[in-house]
């Protein structure tokens, strides 16, 4: 809570470019989270930073993920919208709660296993207790609710846990949250192999359609999307690449299953290909053409990023400094 006003609070990583999967998963909605809940939207560069970055590239980044926030029609003035980096109160927060934090319950998280194996040669210990600082930008925030993908579960699960345990040590310390997850949007699955999720860092580019990637290379992706050796446009167990073709149609189209059926009853495979790129090109334009005209004004992104920067710190000044008072650091103000 925060001025009686539930709060949301989401990070997104500067990291690669972002998929449809994000977009139909969180960005395309987030703006209708604004008339419910007060939102924060962060930049978690400070996440990024636990595998290897470019120091030009992590910027640029910075700046496109904000941009893409913007674009995506998250109004400024409803929303907080920031970079991790600029509040210091995020890193300090981890430092306290990966006291409270325990070895054996980080190891076993899922994507700290996956991370670890891909970057064998920089098992860092960021990479480590890269949950802890997730939970310090959740409950600096005193967040009710936090929208994420399926991935996320386990994170927001652990920041739970060690919520809990803080409560139960300085009561009320801080609100525990509950994941989201999205309906729509949270199962879209590479065009090249279908039983895996659309994932940002995919090698093969045709398994992944970018948010801003133009109409001419959406549509021919789609076009080359793997799909079973049927031909009737239908929903049903094992065919994956065509369930995941209906599934991104109807997550910008609104259309359900059974209406989507209809509409391509005796057209084949190829028709509906064509329509799903050309529908998903349709519904990105304006994104794409607001996020460039955005990202043309560096001056009024950074007017942005320090406007959120201020509103973020308020709230996160309050929480930390409730913390330390209570674990007894001294307070001489
Ligand atoms: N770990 C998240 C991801 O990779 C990003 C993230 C960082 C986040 N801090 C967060 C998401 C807090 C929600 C809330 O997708």
């Amino acid at each position: 809570m925060f001025n009686n006003q539930l709060v949301s609070f989401s990070g997104i990583q500067p990291s690669g470019n972002l998929t449809i999967g994000n977009y139909l998963g969180a960005l395309k909605n987030f703006a209708s989270y604004s008339e419910k809940y007060k939102c924060f939207y962060c930049v978690v560069d400070e996440h990024a930073i636990t595998v290897r970055q470019n120091p030009a590239d992590l910027r640029r980044r910075t700046y496109e993920t904000l941009a893409l926030y913007l674009a995506a029609g998250l109004d400024p003035e409803k929303n907080t919208l920031y970079v991790q980096s600029h509040v210091h109160e995020h890193a300090e927060l981890a430092w306290i709660l990966n006291c409270f934090t325990m070895f054996g319950e980080l190891s076993r998280m899922t994507q700290f296993k996956d991370k670890s194996a891909k970057h064998a040669d920089n098992i860092n210990a960021g990479l480590f207790t890269y949950p802890v600082l997730m939970a310090a930008d959740i409950l600096l925030y005193q967040t009710d609710v936090v929208p994420v993908g399926i991935d996320q579960k386990q994170h927001v699960e652990i920041c739970r846990d060690i919520a809990q345990r803080l409560n139960q040590i300085y009561p009320d310390l801080f609100t525990v949250p509950e994941p989201v997850i999205p309906v729509h949007g949270q199962k879209i699955m590479s065009l090249a192999e279908p039983t895996k999720k659309m994932s940002k860092s995919d090698e093969n580019v045709n398994a992944v359609v970018y948010i801003l990637d133009d109409r001419d290379t959406i549509v021919r992706k789609f076009r080359r999307a793997v799909t079973d050796s049927d031909t009737v446009v239908r929903y049903a167990e094992g065919k994956d690449g065509i369930n995941n073709l209906i599934n991104i149609y109807s997550s910008f189209t609104g259309k359900n299953t059974e209406e989507i059926e209809r509409e391509f009853d005796g057209k084949g495979y190829g028709d509906f290909k064509v329509a799903v790129g050309e529908v998903c090109a349709d519904a990105l334009k304006p994104v794409q053409d607001k996020y460039y005209e955005i990202l043309s004004d560096k001056p009024a992104l950074e007017a942005q990023m320090k406007k959120g920067a201020e509103e973020a710190s308020y709230v996160a000044r309050r929480t930390l400094s409730k913390v330390q008072k209570k674990l007894g650091f001294v307070q001489v103000r």
